[in-house]
């Protein structure tokens, strides 16, 4: 059986992959891509999208734009590692199909027209486009099966600042919100995505296949400058979500740090924080072979 599953993203070079895995893996029926401004502004990320869709030959799937600022503060990018097209000029395909406008309306739609419970969401960016679902339409959040965000981390020092991770820096009280609400939650932190790496030889051998192909591109891209590996962050989400087997997920009760310095989007355990599952070990061996297997 697949399982019913919306990937919120800003691609984003990780984020291309995850999604190409699955697409590609036969676990998942993608019912749509939904894009936020994260790793490079709002038009971008979704051209992407629709670019990627294209090179997969799935513009079945809709695209459909969402947040381009985060809730309350200036955006950050992440052009240093994903270049100023957030693919560090990989060219895809022009989109076949043009997106649709307005994510959060289209998430509450589709979540109010499928059995509740049904849909998981896939978060791979910013947490803008749920946080603003939670807000606009509650009822329709209430009905997500699972929301698997890649964000945060506990004992790893920050990629954003010093103890933040950049989706959850880009918008901590998009973060704050979507951890108050009362949906199943799991976080993937860098604890776990900077163990699962991909090197040269990892990326030559995905060549086998077309969709390992497309993935083998944008990861060697990924690891321009000369990198030895490169974390596969937001492959880690759909990892988790097709084998949890593979990772140590443990309870923790978090707040998120809404400083205006470098301590934004920091996650902090207090006891009166949200109760919410955190993976915080993984298999590495297990998810890169797991990740592997999965491009058709
Ligand atoms: C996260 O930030 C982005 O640059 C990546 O796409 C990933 O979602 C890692 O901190
Ligand atoms: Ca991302």
């Amino acid at each position: 059986m697949t399982r019913q599953v919306i990937i919120d993203t800003d691609p984003g070079l990780d984020d291309a992959v995850a999604i190409l895995f699955a697409l590609s893996c036969g676990a998942f029926e993608v019912l749509g891509l939904t894009t936020v401004a994260g790793n490079i502004g709002l038009e971008r990320t979704t051209a992407n999208a629709g670019g990627l869709l294209a090179a997969a030959g799935r513009s079945d799937i809709p695209v459909i734009s969402g947040a381009a600022t985060a809730m309350l503060r200036d955006n950050i990018d992440a052009i240093v590692v994903h270049g100023d097209d957030g693919l560090r000029g990989l060219k895809l395909p022009t989109p076949l199909v043009p997106a649709k406008a307005d994510a959060v309306e289209w998430l509450a739609e589709t979540l109010a027209a499928a059995p509740i419970g049904s849909i998981e969401i896939l978060a791979l960016g910013p947490l803008t486009n749920i946080a603003r679902l939670v807000i606009h339409h509650p009822s329709a959040a209430a009905r997500i099966g699972g929301l698997i965000v890649m964000g945060g981390t506990i004992d790893e020092p920050g990629n954003a600042g010093p103890a933040s991770e950049f989706n959850f820096a880009s918008d901590p009280e998009a973060v704050a919100t979507v951890l108050r609400a009362d949906i199943k939650t799991t976080i993937v932190p860098l604890d776990v995505t900077r163990r699962v790496r991909a090197d040269r030889d990892y990326v030559e051998a995905l060549r086998k296949t077309p969709t390992g192909s497309i993935a083998a591109d944008l990861l060697t891209a990924y690891l321009q400058d000369d990198k030895q590996s490169r974390p596969l962050h937001d492959p880690c989400v759909m990892l988790l979500a097709l084998a949890p087997e593979l990772f140590n997920i443990e309870f923790h009760r978090l707040t998120v740090d809404l400083a205006q310095d470098a301590d934004a989007g920091t996650l902090r355990k207090r006891a009166a924080g949200s109760p919410v599952s955190v993976a915080m070990g993984v298999d590495v061996q297990g998810a890169l072979a797991l990740l592997a297997s999965g491009f058709a």
